[in-house]
């Protein structure tokens, strides 16, 4: 099954998923990333394995999304996976393709516009709350509404702080983007 990874900034998960491929984990061809931001890491990391990749964004096409929807039919993707993908994607690429994201909270709770990264974390050491944990959900045209497929959570520590929160999410991401992918092959 053909994946593609779109990335806005590094795209981490892209390392864990590369990985997971070579070592025989996980039996996708990782086939394409796609990145809004000419100056994402993930493009680095891309060329670095060896795998097609291109920046798509509105000052490049007048319609971002055609060329995407385009772009995903020519390679034969069937599945998007949204490893940190700051761009709402239209229902012409929602209705089309299998699209799944990584959430670092536990939706419905801590999502939603606005809610990526570290406010997330912030968010939720705010409302003093006793767990969180990562979200693998289908994507559709809202903002963290879609099916959730698989989460994981953890406690959260007394005094915990924003930065160390989210680190031990994004570790915990890494084996549940894993199972919540495999969960899409089967
Ligand atoms: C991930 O941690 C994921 O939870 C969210 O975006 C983040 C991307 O982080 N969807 P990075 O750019 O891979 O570091």
């Amino acid at each position: 099954m053909n994946l593609a990874v779109f990335a806005s900034h590094n795209g981490s998960a892209l390392d864990v998923i590369y990985t997971a491929i070579e070592k025989g984990e996980l039996q996708f061809n990782l086939k394409l990333v796609i990145s809004n931001n000419s100056d994402a890491k993930v493009l680095k990391k891309a060329k670095n394995y060896n795998i097609k990749h291109t920046v798509i964004n509105a000052k490049l096409f007048e319609s971002p999304d055609l060329v995407i929807f385009e772009l995903l039919k020519r390679e034969n993707i069937a599945c998007v996976f949204l490893a940190g993908y700051m761009k709402k994607l239209s229902l012409l690429i929602t209705r089309n393709f299998k699209v799944i994201n990584s959430h670092p909270a536990l939706l419905p709770k801590f999502g939603g516009n606005g809610m990526y990264g570290r406010f997330v974390h912030e968010a939720v050491i705010k409302n003093k709350e006793k767990v969180s944990g990562v979200t693998i959900h289908e994507v559709n045209e809202n903002y963290d509404e879609g099916k959730i497929i698989l989460q994981k959570s953890l406690e959260i520590h007394p005094n915990e702080t924003v930065e160390k929160l989210e680190e031990r999410i994004k570790e915990l991401e890494k084996s549940t983007i894993l199972e919540g992918l495999q969960q899409c092959l089967n």
